[in-house]
């Protein structure tokens, strides 16, 4: 009874994904009505399980949420991204509850093999408990940092990250076939994030795909740095501050300006003004910056220190913008592994990071 009600409800959330134009493969759709969200999720009212939205299921220290369940309508978009074969080997790094490893196995079948790890052995034990319940076989489950991969089992035809990355480590590209995919939530300015589906091409990875997404930080070896407050590191940032006379609407500050200025402009800046305020975003030159600081419903940009030419480079970034409101999902995204070769083509953004630099290029 309990489970005709679960599959009911089940349907009824995979049917709305699929009207919505989010899950369009039919392989992952038949993997979301094969596998039941609440084994994942023991003790869960179903009517929680089967709604649309991530369910956090562990909090850290200082009530920080370090472990849920995804939204089912991102994990379908990154396994539409990940394009898993029958037969393929998978590494998962972030197991959670085991339920987007149980999804996986379903698509890889009985010749392929997934292994899933996650930091936390509490988390590992539930999801081989919860992977037991479902009566999902084949999925090893694995106390490991992700960072390291997990190189018993590689090479792998496929590699997903279900929590954000601000590099990408040398171990995962070494552990990827040639032409596997590997889908990371990328963080390359501030906490905007992108889910990217790269393609390996030898040493570097070509992005094949890239959305909008919002994961917790991996932790281990490579958590991202702490956050530096950048309030009071430039003085010119103490004000006193000008109108630079441009505002900005707010509907396109919703409609995604801000993550396409901070993936194209090399320049761009989120420093917070005081501690305790919220972040402010724009872009800054070596004695001052442009910010845009909402003040009541307007986004002023505000010239701050000698800031003239960054105020002048934000309106122009936004008036081109405007035009035609592309979104960072047409962007392209090149990651090269530090020591190699970089190419030297005009790209908009490279964003270098401890092992890959990034190189980002808008559609031509
Ligand atoms: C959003 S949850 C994963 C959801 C999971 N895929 C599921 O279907 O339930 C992110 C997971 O990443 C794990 N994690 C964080 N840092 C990690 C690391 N360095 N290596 C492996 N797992 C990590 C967390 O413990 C957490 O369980």
């Amino acid at each position: 009874m309990a489970d005709a009600d679960a599959q009911q409800r089940n349907e009824q959330l995979v049917s709305q994904l699929e009207s919505s134009g989010c899950l369009r493969d039919p392989a992952v759709a038949s993997a979301f009505r094969a596998v039941l969200r609440h084994h994942f999720l023991p003790g869960r009212p179903l009517e929680e399980v089967y709604e649309d939205s991530a369910i956090m299921t562990k909090m850290g220290d200082k009530g920080i949420p370090v472990s849920s369940s995804s939204q089912p309508a991102i994990m379908s978009i990154m396994l539409q991204q990940l394009q898993v074969k029958l037969g393929h080997r998978v590494l998962e790094i972030g197991a959670g509850t085991g339920f987007n490893a149980a999804l996986i196995a379903h698509l890889v079948g009985r010749d392929g093999h997934v292994v899933t790890v996650d930091i936390d052995a509490d988390l590992c034990e539930q999801a081989r408990a919860n992977l037991a319940t479902a009566g999902v076989e084949g999925v090893e489950v694995i106390q490991a940092d992700g960072a390291d991969g997990w190189p018993p089992a590689a090479p792998y035809d496929r590699m997903i990250l279900t929590v954000s990355a601000s590099d990408l480590s040398p171990k995962w590209l070494d552990q990827l076939v040639e032409e596997g995919i590997l889908v990371v939530p990328l963080a390359l300015a501030g906490p905007i994030q992108q889910s990217v589906a790269f393609v390996r091409r030898g040493p570097s990875l070509v992005s094949s795909d890239v959305t909008t997404c919002g994961f917790m930080p991996l932790r281990g070896q490579m958590a991202p740095p702490p956050h530096v407050a950048d309030s009071g590191l430039e003085p010119w940032l103490q004000g006193p501050e000008q109108p630079s006379g441009y505002v900005l609407p707010a509907a396109d500050l919703r409609a995604g300006f801000e993550s396409w200025l901070a993936l194209t402009q090399n320049a761009y800046f989120r420093p917070r003004l005081r501690a305790e305020d919220a972040p402010v975003f724009g872009l800054r030159g070596a004695g001052g910056a442009a910010l845009v600081v909402p003040e009541d419903d307007d986004y002023p940009v505000l010239v701050f220190g000698d800031g003239d030419g960054p105020a002048a480079a934000l309106t122009a970034a936004h008036r081109a913008w405007a035009q035609t409101r592309p979104q960072v999902d047409q962007l392209s995204i090149e990651a090269h592994m530090m020591g190699g070769e970089v190419p030297t083509d005009a790209t908009v953004r490279t964003v270098r990071r401890p092992h890959f630099t990034f190189m980002i290029t808008t559609p031509s």
